[in-house]
């Protein structure tokens, strides 16, 4: 079976087996088979923070469980979304209801299931920040387990779901937790600046989820016409020893306090100091408004793309010292 079409990288890649579940009673009736049991497996919800740099020899589970469910106890709306619902339909099914809380998260590519395995973020909100709890199945036992928010662990793109447990659970359904009183986090520049030249000075659920779509518009390629993971590298985290002898070199490098005697560095302007923004490299490349985002131009393999990551850690630790972590799961 192709994979071109589950994963917003394009690539031409094949799953020897491929499965499909709309429901997690399903999950059982595979898992019931021994065979499947055995073999390794990928699950597959937007297909939107991978890339495949070889056919895979499994089971691929495409998760395509639906359904939204909604309860409101006084200023709390308690919101359950099934994992296969389309990340962006359930911000857009918030934001229209008056829910607040998931506003900052707005357009971002994949699927419900997969943004607690990774804390999803954007423009100051995490997951984290609206994440109440979430129902996942156990393929050793085919049992259903709650999993609480400090059960996930989470930290910057990272829970228990890619760290310890990884591979053990399927997440089948999510709980957030919104409120009807919104509590706008604004600080990040680019919203401040695009909320002010829109006149806008009080603004409501509607007008933040616009102006984040449009900053991610304006920088980030569209996967349906250029494929593309989002950020392909983690923006690293740094010690402030680490960080003096660059900041003596490099006065203008892009950093952030990251606690306790940490700095967080920028990723994409790292690339960038490397030459790298906008480069075409074959059928990859790096896209011209954001560094940090590979590209395939069409036909690229998965195995160019790896290179050329590779090529960019390289380059940037010759540079910096610092040395880049993928944050796309690879599929070898
Ligand atoms: N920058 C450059 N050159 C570039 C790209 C960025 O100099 O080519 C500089 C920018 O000028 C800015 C800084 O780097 O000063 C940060 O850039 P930006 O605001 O675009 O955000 P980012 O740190 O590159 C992170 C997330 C994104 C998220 C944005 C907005 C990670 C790995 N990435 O990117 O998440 O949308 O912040 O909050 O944390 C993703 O994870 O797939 C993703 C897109």
């Amino acid at each position: 079976v192709s994979l071109k079409n589950f994963n917003t990288f394009g690539i031409d890649a094949n799953a020897r087996y491929f499965a499909e579940i709309n429901h997690a009673d399903e999950l059982t009736e595979l898992f019931a088979d021994p065979l499947w049991q055995q073999m390794p497996r990928l699950v597959l919800g937007g297909g939107s923070n991978m890339l495949m740099v070889a056919d895979f020899d499994g089971l691929v589970i495409r998760l395509n469980i639906r359904g939204i469910e909604h309860r409101i106890s006084h200023d709390d709306v308690f919101v359950e979304a099934g994992a296969g619902e389309i990340w962006n339909g359930l911000v857009n099914y918030a934001v229209d209801h008056g829910y607040a809380g998931m506003e900052n998260l707005s357009l971002i590519p994949g699927s419900v299931g997969a943004s607690p395995i990774q804390n999803i973020g954007a423009y100051g909100v995490e997951l984290k920040d609206v994440f109440e709890s979430c129902r996942a199945f156990e393929i050793a036992t085919s049992e259903i387990k709650t999993f609480s928010k400090e059960d996930c662990k989470f930290g910057y793109r990272e829970s228990v779901f890619k760290g310890e447990l990884a591979g053990q659970y399927i997440i089948v359904s999510v709980k957030f937790k919104l409120s009807l009183t919104p509590h706008f986090n604004l600080k990040y520049g680019a919203i401040e600046q695009e909320l002010a030249a829109r006149g806008i000075t009080e603004p409501t659920l509607k007008d933040v989820s616009q102006v984040v779509s449009h900053i991610r518009v304006s920088k980030l390629p569209d996967p349906s016409t250029i494929g593309n993971a989002g950020s392909f590298f983690k923006n690293p985290v740094i010690t402030i020893a680490e960080f003096e002898p660059i900041k003596q070199n490099f006065p203008d490098v892009v950093n952030y306090p990251a606690g306790d005697g940490l700095v967080k560095l920028a990723a994409g302007w790292l690339i960038e100091q490397c030459g790298w923004k906008g480069k075409v490299v074959g059928n990859t490349g790096t896209w011209k408004n954001q560094a940090l985002v590979l590209v395939n131009h069409g036909g690229a393999t998965g195995q160019e793309v790896y290179s050329f990551s590779s090529q960019i850690i390289d380059t940037v630790y010759a540079k910096f010292g610092v040395t880049l972590q993928r944050e796309v799961n690879i599929i070898s």
